[in-house]
């Protein structure tokens, strides 16, 4: 099914009837009458590193044909944010993608996707509220308009988003529900370097010294964890724990540092609700985000 080089697509149409091509089309060894080939979707906005590499893998085990998106969005950055400077590099992305056995990927014109006239958004409740919602509002609107198109495009029957945005991985799971959307969502855990920052496409804009300072963030999830494993169960302490870790940074201005109910991004409503640790800090001129399971 995967040819060395995978197809580059730029419009839907296309898309569409190449991936209706690909699904009726019956995988050698499979019996008449065998169910559909199964269709894998990763979402990404490009300039890829391993931790979408990790995405295509799972996809690419776990599906018959793989779709990778590379689309940077202008509707998910708000005015003043990095939508102009966010790295990209397509060439080395379309290769990238090649060694994973990618079959289609998908590189539209913004033009293509929001075409004069568009005028309709799909807006998430209270999932998208706080945290990134509130340091970036319109950001979810944006994600989640644009995830809706894709997968009207793709028609996926399951798509693979990364653990390292939890809330947009919350975000997707919702309206998926609440629009009937016939895909299923994986969320896939992070991928980071061997000193544990999370990898991130804009990880190449912190220079060496930046680059050091950025550890604080793991570094403030892993003493919560530690908090919480020698029995520290209130948020408050919890969250006092990583402050004291990332306050000691002084190149890092600390965006959030919070723990919550990992479903709904709000404080526990009870002992039983499994918690999670989000923090979003600035060094440089770069905004990290990461998360842990407590
Ligand atoms: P982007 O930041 O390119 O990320 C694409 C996917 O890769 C997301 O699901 C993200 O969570 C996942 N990812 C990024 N870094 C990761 C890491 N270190 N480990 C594991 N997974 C990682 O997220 C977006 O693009 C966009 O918002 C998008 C969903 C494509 C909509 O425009």
């Amino acid at each position: 099914m995967s040819a060395a080089k995978p197809l580059v697509v730029r419009h839907v149409e296309e898309l569409r009837s190449k991936i209706s091509e690909l699904k009726s089309r019956t995988a050698p060894g499979r019996g008449a009458g065998a169910p559909p080939l199964r269709v894998g979707f990763v979402p990404t906005m490009g300039y890829l590193h391993d931790g979408h590499a990790e995405l295509v893998r799972r996809a690419r085990a776990e599906c018959d044909v793989v779709v990778v998106s590379v689309f940077v969005n202008p509707l998910q950055f708000g005015p003043g944010e990095d939508f102009t400077s966010y790295p990209r590099d397509l060439d080395r992305d379309v290769g990238l993608l090649a060694g994973q056995r990618t079959d289609i990927v998908f590189i539209p014109e913004a033009t293509e996707l929001y075409p004069a006239g568009a005028d309709t958004a799909v807006v998430v409740g209270a999932v998208a509220q706080p945290l990134e919602g509130e340091s970036r509002p319109g950001h979810f609107r944006g994600v989640a308009t644009v995830v809706t198109m894709l997968f009207n495009a793709v028609s996926p029957h399951v798509a693979y988003f990364g653990e390292k945005d939890w809330q947009q991985l919350q975000v997707v799971k919702q309206f998926v529900r609440d629009l009937h959307m016939p895909v299923e969502i994986i969320g896939v855990p992070t991928v980071r370097e061997s000193d544990g920052l999370a990898m991130s496409s804009r990880n190449v804009r912190l220079d060496p010294d930046e680059r050091t300072a950025a550890l604080c963030v793991p570094r403030a999830l892993a003493a919560a964890r530690k908090a919480y494993a020698k029995g520290t169960r209130s948020p408050e302490v919890l969250e006092r724990t990583m402050m004291d870790v990332l306050n000691r940074e002084k190149r890092a201005k600390v965006d959030y540092a919070v723990v919550v109910d990992a479903t709904t991004l709000r404080p526990p409503a009870n002992k039983k609700a499994e918690l999670r640790a989000l923090v979003a800090a600035r060094v440089g001129k770069v905004r990290l985000i990461d998360n842990s399971a407590l």
